[in-house]
């Protein structure tokens, strides 16, 4: 049994009313290795063409039934897929003939007597201009799809790009955003929204130590998940899944997760809420948080990119924790000592005992009462601890003085607010409430101290701690006077709505007392 491969015969019609020129056709074809078929007259040609599908066809121009150039004209008008090459063969030498039968549509023309080297050498001919155009016209199909992939391939890497850009765009963006929230709430709101908006997931939810020192992972925010599937997720450092977490340095998929042993209940919990990723955040190689991610939009996994997108986002993440972190413990801190100061104060005059909890308290409900954002309610809420800071440096001589200030001793307590301003000078995150501390006294009149601001001059949030302020100092007994009752305080201050307080500021403090928001002592 032979090994090679088996070629393919090529079938030549040949149709000619003159058998002995199809005989000799026949056995000279034969021997270069074509199969003949061979036909009597022009409608048994076009038959057997129609049949047989040939590869070449021999046409005697003079046949009966039908001529070969109307042969040639019926095979070639016929297009199509199968348009067999036409050899046609005519016993007129003239010109004129040839030319009729090459514009029929035939390939080429023998004139009788030819030889059949001559015949041999036009098939082949014929058969090389056709294998070398079918060659080419494949070379093209195949050229076309190749075009069509680079077309795809690039319409997909321009996307990968525009992405990549966009990402590497929001990620600096978002790393500048970071550094800038010393809000830890503020901070990871954003870090969600942005993992959700660039990585196109479903849901994500961030878990973090409640502590620096705590070992226990909690729920701390979500974007895209119900509160009620995360909020008792919690992963103890202890647990089985804690321990594969802490060792952990890139995002595990929660299959993964899963094959680990004495995990599964805590996994299923996580899967259960939809996320298919763990992403753990990790500080100078500490675990602080986690970050849990729902599946992609559209039904795509998690690319090469997305990954280490990913991992760039939860290390900045981390970065802006922990200096949200030491932000946040610092100034606790520093506000601890300052009212531990301004308590020592108060601590010493009966008459102004508590006075700094009650202004914080009133301001800060007065500050959400007005709908202010929750980050001016805390510069309202520092602003109101601070108000009297400077209070540290008057003479407590004249500060305790249980009978009323000459002069010269009003200028010096009405120096307070300034002094105050000035003590707090320099410290980063107290800049805003200065504002608060150096015109609690100011009036919208002008007519207050120590730089007579009118109007629009005096913000909102200074507005708010003069009212707070004033209300406090009127209901507290004074060295020489007695306390207003409630009712009486807030009718005053109605009645100096306009020229020294805030009109709209009075009545939400109202508002907030009447309906026991603010409850009076
Ligand atoms: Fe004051
Ligand atoms: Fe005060």
């Amino acid at each position: 049994m032979s090994l090679e491969p088996r070629v393919e015969r090529k079938r030549v019609l040949v149709a000619d009313d003159d058998p002995r020129v199809v005989e000799l056709l026949r056995i000279t074809l034969a021997n270069s290795g074509y199969d003949v078929l061979s036909a009597q007259d022009g409608r048994e040609a076009l038959e057997v063409a129609g049949r047989q599908k040939p590869d070449l066809v021999i046409l005697d121009v003079k046949m009966p039934k039908a001529s070969g150039l109307e042969v040639c004209e019926s095979l070639k008008g016929k297009g199509g897929e199968h348009c067999p090459p036409v050899i046609l063969i005519s016993g007129q030498a003239d010109p004129a003939a040839r030319l009729r039968g090459l514009t029929s549509g035939a390939d080429d023309f023998l004139t009788k007597p030819f030889s059949p080297q001559e015949l041999l050498v036009k098939m082949d001919k014929i058969f090389k201009g056709f294998e070398d155009s079918k060659h080419l016209s494949d070379v093209s199909v195949e050229f076309e799809r190749e075009i069509k992939r680079g077309e795809e391939q690039l319409e997909k890497v321009n996307n990968e790009l525009k992405r990549l850009l966009y990402s590497k765009d929001t990620l600096i963006g978002l790393s500048q955003q970071l550094n800038s929230s010393l809000r830890l709430e503020t901070l990871l709101d954003t870090f969600l929204l942005s993992v959700v908006g660039q990585l196109r997931v479903e849901s994500a939810c961030f878990l973090l130590v409640q502590g620096w020192d705590s070992r226990t992972l909690v729920y701390c925010a979500s974007k895209g998940v119900k509160r009620e599937l995360v909020k008792n997720i919690e992963i103890s450092f202890d647990s089985p899944l804690g321990s594969v977490l802490s060792s952990a340095d890139t995002p595990l998929g929660v299959d993964e997760l899963a094959d680990s042993p004495g995990v599964s209940e805590q996994v299923q919990q996580i899967a259960a809420a939809g996320f298919m990723l763990c992403c753990p955040i990790v500080v100078k190689s500490r675990l602080i948080g986690l970050l849990l991610l729902g599946e992609r939009l559209h039904g795509n996994g998690f690319t090469q990119l997305d990954m280490e997108m990913l991992a760039s986002l939860c290390s900045s993440a981390g970065i802006a924790i922990e200096n949200a972190r030491l932000y946040n413990e610092l100034r606790e801190t520093y506000l601890a000592t300052i009212k531990a100061f301004v308590n020592t104060i108060e601590a010493k005059d009966p008459y102004t005992r508590g006075h700094t909890e009650r202004v914080a308290e009133y301001a800060t409900s007065i500050a959400e009462g007005m709908g202010l954002s929750p980050e001016e309610v805390e510069t309202v809420r520092f602003g109101a601890i601070l108000h009297d800071i400077g209070k540290l440096g008057v003479y407590e001589q004249i500060l305790w003085k249980p009978t009323e200030l000459d002069e010269e001793e009003w200028k010096i307590v009405k120096s307070h607010p300034e002094m105050g301003a000035s003590i707090l000078s320099g410290i980063r995150f107290l800049e805003k409430a200065i504002d608060i501390v150096r015109h609690h006294h100011e009036r919208l009149d002008g007519k207050g101290y120590p730089d007579s601001l009118q109007g629009d001059a005096l913000s909102l949030n200074a507005r708010i701690v003069c009212v707070a302020d004033s209300f406090d100092a009127m209901t507290s007994d004074r060295p020489y006077r007695d306390a207003l009752n409630v009712k009486e305080a807030l009718s005053q201050m109605e009645k100096k709505s306009g020229t020294q307080f805030d009109r709209r500021v009075v009545e939400t403090f109202r508002k907030l007392i009447m309906e026991g928001t603010i409850n009076i002592g």
